[in-house]
């Protein structure tokens, strides 16, 4: 029985301080649900506001990708150096050991592979699923200007709507066919109709003129893919500007995975997401750590 004197005379009410009604830190996901506002904490860094997520789904599309042809000799090594890992739940089930804390967007859309029309995609997760592998986020491809955009939008909206019920975000990757222009006039389309439709954040592509707009026009947090491996000072710039330009993290994988020393590399990136390091000061942390890595 709890003490009812006791409780009459509870000290540490502090009747004097109104409670706080704190906003949230990140754009956009004030109105949220607890659930929903915890996960996303967990994806990004409270302190920093950002994400350095390490993408290796690829294969959901495009089967042993270079350099995650093993993921369990060459990918688990980088995990403990990413703030989220985005994969697919095959991965996630085969390979990743249960005990890895961090937090998981599972790849949710597919049906399609290389050798076809990439957008024709379905839902390929149920979220029953997402929640008995207790993932932060599920990720969808949505093809503006593709063949099946209406269906990969839908995809998207559905997915939005269950994970709403159960405080799972969604993450919406916007894809680019092979002949659209990648300029921000298009990402600028692509994030904003994500957004509007209810992802709680999306991913898109760095470019490099009039990135902010993409950036300010999106209402919800914007992290950037990495694109094809291209040499690691460019891609560390890459990131650099798109963060200085509003973007929330990196999504990225092959010019992690792909990169001479993919554990210099993922640290270096680090340093530029949540240090606001410079491109050169990064690199040269990249060098450093590569070189010490080689000694081993
Ligand atoms: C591509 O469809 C996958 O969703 C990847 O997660 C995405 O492209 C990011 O990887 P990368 O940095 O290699 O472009």
């Amino acid at each position: 029985m709890p003490d009812a004197d006791g409780m009459k005379e509870a000290k540490k009410f502090y009747t004097d301080i109104p409670q706080k009604t704190e906003g949230f830190f990140l754009k956009g996901s004030n109105s949220y649900d607890w659930g929903m506002k915890n996960r996303l904490a967990r994806i990004f860094n409270p302190e920093t506001g950002r994400t350095v997520m390490l993408a290796i789904d690829h294969g959901y599309f495009q089967g042993p990708t270079t350099g995650l042809e093993r993921i369990d000799i060459d990918i688990l090594p980088l995990i403990p150096y990413a703030d989220t890992l985005m994969l697919t739940r095959g991965i996630l089930r085969t390979i990743v050991p249960p005990s890895v804390t961090k937090p998981i967007v599972v790849r949710a859309s597919g049906g399609s592979s290389i050798l076809k029309e990439l957008s024709n995609e379905e839902i390929a997760v149920d979220v029953e699923d997402s929640i008995r592998l207790n993932v932060c986020a599920m990720a969808v491809q949505v093809f503006i200007g593709g063949e099946y955009e209406k269906q990969s939008i839908i995809n998207m909206t559905q997915l939005v709507d269950m994970g709403t019920r159960y405080g799972i975000p969604t993450l919406a990757v916007t894809a680019v066919g092979k002949q659209m222009a990648r300029d921000a006039r298009y990402f600028r389309l692509a994030t904003r109709i994500c957004a509007e439709l209810g992802a709680h954040y999306v991913k898109t592509y760095y470019v490099e003129d009039g990135f902010e707009t993409v950036t300010a026009a999106c209402p919800v947090p914007i992290v950037i893919a990495g694109g094809k491996k291209i040499p690691e000072l460019d891609a560390l710039t890459m990131a650099y500007r798109a963060i200085q330009e509003g973007a929330s993290g990196v999504d990225m994988g092959r010019n992690i995975f792909q990169s001479d020393s993919p554990i210099a590399m993922i640290q270096a990136v680090r340093a530029v997401v949540h240090e606001s390091e410079t491109p050169e000061k990064a690199y040269e942390l990249y060098q450093t750590l590569k070189h010490e890595l080689a000694q081993v």
